[in-house]
């Protein structure tokens, strides 16, 4: 039996074909029963059958295996259920038989509290607690809810029947086929499904309401809400329809189910999972209420369900061999669903906002500690921590920057062929780079190795010497190293106007480029601007010299450039400074070259670096802090001003977005006429819900202001925030506040806020939302995370969010001292589900300090601010 423990994979001496799964949950119990009888293909004679099982009952006497005549009933001699392995193993008295035979379970499990496996959800109806049974199986836990082939490579068909009350709504991954109600109870019997992997199966049991509509090829669409919300539903809806539509004729392949329902589930660990046919969501990522509802949660909702439904091809059709090429499915669809959205609303400009995506994934895999895109995975508890920037952000770039050079037409010809030739089987990360090799003719397999069998990225530095250019690569570290990575860079770039523009690919370390002959004579090699990885598709940093940088900030001050490519240059300089190859005076003068823009995705990355400047210059020279909030007050207030606070008529669904933005950052900076009138709006908003002084788009940057200035002896705000927590019954209303309450400057109070996160007034799912922790807070939270980690762990430990509590309190902190506290204090507490993650936030740490003492030593920076501040 030792030879099947310890396995990262199961052996195959037995292949499923087909489940038939009956269960029986206990809504009030939280219990349930089950039985399962597996068509078996046994591939070679053994007297073992080895499937997973994890926290299930099987009882003795409730085994059997047939044969394919039904001559012979096994028992098995030996059942053994492996915990620390997740296996169960069935050892027979004799060999079986070879070819197909049938393997029946009887099991019985808890509905567990933990948001995996067959869990329950609580909900309110009629003023009555009650609970529903839902499942979460992705990536590994259908073990959880019956024996099972457990890798996304033992494909099967799923026949499911359900035994539960008869006043519930209960659905699975098909349409149903059957319903016979018996008393209290019914028995709900679905259709089979088309082949698919276990992780895909799902089974949703509640009360719920709904809204439909049909495609035009006549598939079912639903989205199922809390009883009385249907109508926050129709959103969700109507860009479910169009998004089938649209991905039909982009894969060539029309959704293969004949329904598909998405649901909203009050508890749920992660944004939505694809579920085949039933999609599950968290309830932010799904509703959407014309009244309440901000102009980021609309964007949101479209980005989840345009994810969720791309991995109905790429992941559910074709799936991934192994957990090694999530990224297959995880990248693709984050990189689906932008193509998705801009089809949907253009206006939104949400290729220039996945620059967002790509600066995370730059910024994840700049630490020593990040991890190649295909990555090994030895045990099932290594596998939550992949699903991280790496696999989707880097992923969606990569494909991005490919898709750039291969030219859309071709890579989308590709990819159905792609999708066609591996539908209903699985793939591998080679498998897609043959097809797009053979569609395009260019070596595709050996671009992109250099990308996703090693990890980082690198950073091009150019420099103009004899009326050439310069090139050079070499890895980008943000602790300020270099590593020795080498990459296949395909480069852009464009020389004082984008027609005059230059493609090719860098193989080696350096190369040299001869601008005189694509530039002509027409323009002047000295004085022109110059700029590299043109619109920002590629997947790697530009350090100019000194002499290119000033003629591009000149470019941007004169407005010549492109948002995606002012984005560029200053993402690039804040990571260039960061790594402390750049002094913060350049980074800041930069900034001041922003003044004036007008793009939202540029102002919010623009934001959160001021936010991070203002932490790192607050413990090197406290001094000046005062001052560069100044600074940052100046050059936010041209787009407040011109923004204002009442959204224009018809105005565009970024300055929505925007507006609030701006007006936290001055609220947190401190603008007391920012903090004035945002404390007088949620006065009136206090008194009446609905007033159009504060609408969605405003109410997050009213909370934050209004925590700035509450205190131990003014709680005044925190409490009535706290009550427009308990009054709403809209989520994302109650994410806006809990995102705002540890915002105050007064640790007593952060420490209030984070204490109320641990209290049965906030969902687990939601507690890490809290977590946005004022920089005068940092050390309180770090203590707070120490002493209350036994009971962090015990509610939070057995899934992924346990690492958002590490992340979201450690990276903050910025000397070396916290970050040896934060090794000791894990050394003995770390599990593999949260080692990397551990590892990454205390590299952060480590990066922040040296940043600080790289500023404390920075000469002319006083002057520098001062200079800032005063220029109009
Ligand atoms: N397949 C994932 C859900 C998932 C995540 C399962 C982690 C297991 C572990 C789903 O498709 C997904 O990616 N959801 C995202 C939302 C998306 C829009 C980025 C999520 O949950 O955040
Ligand atoms: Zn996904």
């Amino acid at each position: 039996m030792e030879q099947f423990e310890g396995q990262p994979r199961l052996p195959k001496f037995a292949v499923p074909k087909r489940y038939d799964i009956r269960l029986k949950p206990d809504l009030s119990a939280c219990k349930f029963a089950g039985f399962v009888s597996i068509d078996l293909d046994i591939v070679a004679g053994t007297k073992f059958v080895v499937l997973n099982a994890a926290e299930l009952s099987v009882t003795n006497g409730s085994v059997s295996f047939t044969n394919r005549g039904f001559s012979k009933v096994l028992e098995p001699s030996n059942i053994d259920l492996v915990e620390a392995d997740e296996i169960l193993v069935l050892e027979f008295a004799e060999t079986l038989p070879i070819g197909i035979g049938v393997l029946t379970i009887g099991f019985e499990g808890t509905l567990s509290d933990n948001m995996k496996g067959f869990y329950r959800s609580t909900y309110e109806h009629g003023g009555e607690k009650k609970n529903m049974a839902v499942t979460q199986f992705e990536p590994a836990d259908a073990r959880r809810c019956f024996p099972c082939w457990d890798e996304p490579a033992c494909k099967a068909t799923f026949k499911i029947t359900l035994n539960v009350p008869s006043e519930v709504v209960a659905l699975s991954n098909m349409p149903i086929i059957e319903e016979k109600v018996e008393g209290h109870l019914k028995t709900v019997s679905y259709q089979e499904s088309p082949i698919m992997s276990t992780y895909l199966v799902a089974v949703v049991v509640g009360l719920f309401d709904y809204v439909e509509d049909h495609t035009s090829d006549g598939v079912k669409v639903r989205v199922y809400c809390q009883v009385g919300k249907a109508n926050q539903g129709k959103f969700a809806l109507s860009v479910a329809i169009k998004t089938l539509e649209l991905y039909k004729k982009y894969f060539a392949v029309a959704y293969t189910l004949p329904k598909l329902d998405m649901v909203a589930i009050p508890d749920f660990a992660f944004g939505a999972m694809e579920n085949y046919g039933l999609v599950t969501y968290r309830e932010t990522a799904l509703l959407y209420d014309d009244q309440h509802s901000a102009a980021s949660n609309k964007q949101r909702v479209v980005i989840v369900v345009t994810h969720e439904l791309a991995h109905q091809w790429f992941g559910n059709l074709v799936t991934m061999e192994w957990w090694t090429h999530l990224w297959l499915n995880e990248g693709f669809a984050t990189w689906v669903a932008h193509l998705a959205t801009d089809n949907l609303f253009p206006e939104w400009k949400i290729w220039t906002q996945f620059l967002d995506e790509s600066t995370d994934g730059l910024k994840l895999d700049g630490l020593a500690k990040s991890h190649p895109i295909e990555v090994e995975i030895n045990h099932v508890g290594e596998i939550n921590e992949i699903f991280d920037a790496i696999s989707y952000k880097k992923g969606a770039c990569l494909i991005r920057m490919l898709q750039s050079y291969l030219g859309a037409e071709c890579f989308q010809r590709s990819l159905a062929s792609y999708i066609k030739k591996y539908a209903c089987s699985n793939a591998k990360t080679e498998d897609l780079w043959a097809v797009l090799e053979e569609g395009s003719g260019e070596p595709v397999k050996k671009l992109m190795n250099s990308w996703t069998k090693q990890q980082g990225y690198p950073v091009v530095s150019v420099k103009v010497k004899d009326k050439k250019l310069e090139f050079e690569q070499s890895q980008f570290l943000s602790s300020g190293s270099h590593g020795n990575g080498q990459w296949i860079i395909p480069i852009t770039l464009c020389c004082g106007a984008y027609d005059v523009k230059k493609n090719f690919l860098l193989r080696t370390k350096s190369a040299t480029l001869d601008i005189k002959k694509f530039l002509g004579d027409k323009t002047e090699v000295t004085s022109v601007w110059i700029k590299l990885n043109v619109d920002q598709t590629g997947f790697y940093r530009v350090k100019y010299d000194e002499d290119l940088a000033t003629r591009l900030r000149y470019a941007i001050e004169n407005k010549y450039l492109s948002a995606t490519d002012r984005f560029g240059i200053l993402d690039d300089s804040f990571a260039l400074c960061m790594a402390r190859q750049q002094s913060l005076s350049s980074l800041l003068t930069l900034m001041g070259a922003y003044r004036e823009e007008p793009e939202y995705t540029v102002l919010s990355n623009l934001i959160g670096m001021s936010r991070k400047v203002a932490t790192i210059v607050a413990d090197a020279t406290p001094d000046l802090l005062d001052c560069l909030k100044q600074f940052f007050i100046s050059l936010f207030q041209y787009s407040a001003e011109k923004l204002g606070w009442e959204p224009k008529e018809g105005e565009n669904h970024l300055d929505g977005m925007l507006r609030g933005e701006i007006l936290t950052a001055l609220a947190v900076f401190g603008h007391d006429l920012t903090l004035n009138e945002a404390n007088r709006r949620f006065l009136a908003f206090l008194d009446d819900r609905n007033t159009p002084l504060l609408p969605p788009d405003l109410r997050q940057a009213a909370y934050v202001a209004v925590m700035q200035r509450v205190t131990t002896t003014n709680r005044l705000g925190y409490e009535s925030l706290l009550r427009v927590y308990r009054e709403t019954d809209l989520s994302q209303e109650k994410t806006r506040v809990l995102s705002s309450l540890a915002s105050s400057p007064d640790p007593k109070i952060v420490l209030e806020a984070l204490h109320f996160l641990l209290s049965s007034e906030v969902r687990s799912q939601d507690a890490v939302l809290g977590l946005a922790v004022s920089r005068e807070g940092r050390e309180t939270a770090w203590t707070w995370l120490k002493d209350n980690w036994d009971h962090i762990f015990q509610t939070w430990g057995s899934g992924y969010l346990i690492t958002r509590f590490i992340s979201a309190i450690v990276s903050p902190l910025t000397s070396s001292e916290k970050a040896r506290e934060v090794e000791e204090f894990f050394a003995s507490r770390t599990k593999p589900s949260m080692a990397r993650n551990l590892k990454q936030s205390t590299e952060r740490v480590y990066i922040n300090a040296n940043w600080v003492l790289s500023v404390q030593k920075e000469e002319h920076l006083v002057n520098t601010v001062k200079e800032l501040t005063q220029r109009k």
